[in-house]
């Protein structure tokens, strides 16, 4: 699998170099497109990124065009949106309620509802209006930024989750046994049909996940999920901390 790497000193320099191209990428959808689509991240990682970009002492707040930028998530937690485990609420208060995007442009998945199968269906179904999609399509996300857990999960793929083997839906909702909790996530194939795909990640834990994500022999992707990102429309850019990276 050929993958992009760019290897960070440390967490604070990730999230300058995962700003930077969302910049890149982001004036170049709107440039293109009138508009950026993004599929946000959960987990602590993104948020030092979220922060940097509604900062208004760094250059990236000024550098982005906030009216056409369109928010999603690649998964989220089934709690409800006010919750601090809530992917939307991270974003939120680092980012969302910062920066100038019409709340129109914010995209949730309402993971609280009781029936999360319904929710997972109804965002799926409200991705296929936004995009405009056949039954056939997959979406084309500008972005999707993702994380790597310890033991190879990426957005809400977990191992030996039934969501691995999903190749027709675009969202679906997945009970997590080791967490005795259900997620919805994007599906390794709505993610691998984006634009461009960027992984985050930071800190000496994950060291051994990134070695055998990016350089293990791919076996059952079912055990390391994150072997299942393949993005079709080209390699997916890892931006890595030095301690992610030691076992490289
Ligand atoms: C989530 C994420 C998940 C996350 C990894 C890494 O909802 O938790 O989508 O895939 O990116 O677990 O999390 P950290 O950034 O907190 O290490």
């Amino acid at each position: 699998m050929s993958v992009e790497i760019e290897i960070a000193e440390d967490k604070e320099q990730v999230a300058h170099l995962a700003a930077t191209e969302f910049v890149r990428i982001a004036n170049e959808s709107i440039n293109v497109r009138k508009r950026f689509t993004v599929a946000l991240s959960g987990g602590s990682t993104p948020r030092r990124l979220y922060e940097l970009l509604a900062d208004k002492t760094h250059p990236y707040l000024a550098q982005v065009d906030w009216r056409h930028a369109h928010f999603f998530w690649g998964d989220e937690r089934c709690v409800s949106p006010d919750d601090a485990e809530s992917n939307f609420r991270t974003a939120h208060d680092a980012l969302l309620s910062r920066v100038p995007v019409p709340p129109q442009n914010i995209h949730r998945i309402e993971a609280e509802r009781s029936d999360s199968d319904e929710a997972a269906q109804d965002y799926e179904r409200y991705l296929r209006r936004f995009f405009d999609l056949t039954d056939k399509d997959f979406l084309q996300f500008d972005l999707v930024l993702l994380g790597l857990g310890t033991d190879g999960h990426t957005a809400s793929l977990f191992p030996d989750s039934t969501a691995l083997e999903e190749d027709t839906r675009l969202v679906v909702a997945t009970w997590i046994a080791k967490l005795d909790a259900r997620r919805i996530t994007l599906t390794a194939r709505a993610i691998n049909h984006a634009r461009r795909v960027v992984f985050l990640v930071v800190g000496a834990d994950k060291s051994k996940a990134v070695r055998q994500v990016l350089t293990g022999v791919v076996r059952d992707e079912a055990l390391m999920p994150a072997q299942l990102i393949r993005p079709e429309m080209g390699a997916p850019l890892w931006i890595i901390d030095r301690a992610a990276a030691q076992l490289l």
